[in-house]
């Protein structure tokens, strides 16, 4: 197929470059840590990833230099969003260090990063003034059994509401939260969160459990259809649809009418958003995967450890993404399964 280049209406945008579907590059999520405080039985079950689990060494992760090389690489091909993720990213010893190198790229406007919540308190305030624009913390529910269910017994539902507390003081908004919901599991989540976090400025996001990974058993049956959700929420809140923010927002957006905010619903399995997926992601070891649901990705690690220039590298993220077909999620309505796929702690969702 014939290469596309983009024109970005933001002229301080670099032209960027298309997949094989005409999808533009623009948002690169990167995972700093494979290991993780909590143990989600969706994400990291006890029994697979238990104290004798063999994670990454520290030099088989890239450093923050490596990093930042490759995020000014991607900026330069259209990538101007960035999402830390993990793992759990707070983990990784000196992480404000790699946010004041990432934000000062040129073409980077936002700085995001995705946390179970428990060290914001001990973090907020560095990260904000290393130049982090916002946070976005997992919860699912605000029963603490619930909640301690599916945190794997780490962690407490207080000590994330106090990281989200601690977050909103530093400045790192807007704040929003990701709830999983899972059928028969914690659906009560659903008007806890509305009633807990609605007037306040957080933005709370249904994400309908996902098939990610080989190891959460995951049915169909265990995903709430947001369309379900959507129903249930608006016999009880007026609510109005809301334009996508920008094109490839992952969240379809509902504003309150009385004024008191907006929620969002990620829909990735009763409606797919692969026809707008601008997201790369590169895993903490250095490898670029250009899906979610991807069986294998590039490794830039081993070129960049070999002296790789710059404009090699940028010839393997271009190829890459140049060639990319993931759909996985539109696949999957189409009934196709894939048994070999990244795990979501060692991609970070
Ligand atoms: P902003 O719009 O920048 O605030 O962030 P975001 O919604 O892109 O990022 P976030 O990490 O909060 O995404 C929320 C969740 O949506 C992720 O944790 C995933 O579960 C899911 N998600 C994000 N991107 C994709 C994607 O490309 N495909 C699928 N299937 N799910 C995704
Ligand atoms: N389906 C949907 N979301 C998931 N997450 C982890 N596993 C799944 C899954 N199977 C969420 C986490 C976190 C984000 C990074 O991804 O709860 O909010
Ligand atoms: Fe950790 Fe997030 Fe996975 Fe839970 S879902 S184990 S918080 S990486
Ligand atoms: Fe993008 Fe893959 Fe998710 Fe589709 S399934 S939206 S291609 S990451």
């Amino acid at each position: 197929m014939e290469e596309k280049v983009i024109e970005f209406r933001d002229s301080s945008q670099a032209a960027g470059i298309n997949d094989q579907f005409g999808r533009a590059l623009r948002d690169l999520r990167i995972s700093v840590m494979d290991r993780c405080n909590f143990r989600c039985p969706y994400c990291m079950p006890e029994d697979k990833y238990h104290k004798d689990f063999q994670f990454m060494g520290s030099d088989e992760r890239l450093s923050f230099d490596e990093i930042t090389r490759l995020a000014r690489l991607f900026a330069g091909i259209g990538v101007h969003k960035l999402r830390i993720t993990g793992g759990e990213p707070l983990l990784r010893a000196g992480l404000p260090d790699l946010i004041g190198d990432l934000g000062a790229i040129e073409g980077i406007d936002d700085v995001a990063l995705t946390t179970n919540g428990i060290l914001l308190p001990q973090h907020a305030a560095a990260l904000k003034a290393a130049g982090l624009d916002r946070v976005t913390v997992s919860l699912d529910s605000l029963d603490e059994k619930i909640f301690l269910t599916m945190s794997g017994g780490r962690g407490s539902k207080d000590k994330v509401l106090r990281g989200i507390s601690e977050a909103a003081e530093a400045g790192l908004t807007p704040i929003k939260i990701n709830a999983v919901i899972k059928r028969d599991m914690n659906e009560s989540a659903v008007f806890e969160l509305i009633e807990h976090f609605r007037g306040t400025g957080v933005i709370v996001r249904f994400i309908e459990y996902m098939d990610v990974g080989t190891i959460n058993h995951w049915q169909r049956s265990d995903t709430v259809p947001a369309a379900e959700l959507l129903q249930r929420i608006s016999e009880r809140w007026a609510i109005t649809p809301a334009q996508r923010n920008y094109h490839g927002e992952v969240a379809s957006r509902y504003i309150f009418d009385d004024g008191a905010g907006e929620i969002g619903f990620i829909t990735s399995v009763s409606e797919p958003f692969c026809g707008s997926c601008t997201r790369a992601r590169l895993s903490s070891d250095g490898k670029l995967y250009t899906c979610l649901f991807a069986s294998s990705g590039l490794d830039l690690r081993g070129p960049l450890r070999a002296g790789a220039s710059d404009a090699e590298l940028l010839e393997l993220l271009t190829s890459a993404w140049r060639s990319r077909t993931d759909r996985y999620s539109e696949e999957r309505a189409e009934g196709k399964d894939r048994s070999e796929k990244v795990e979501m702690y060692y991609i970070g969702g």
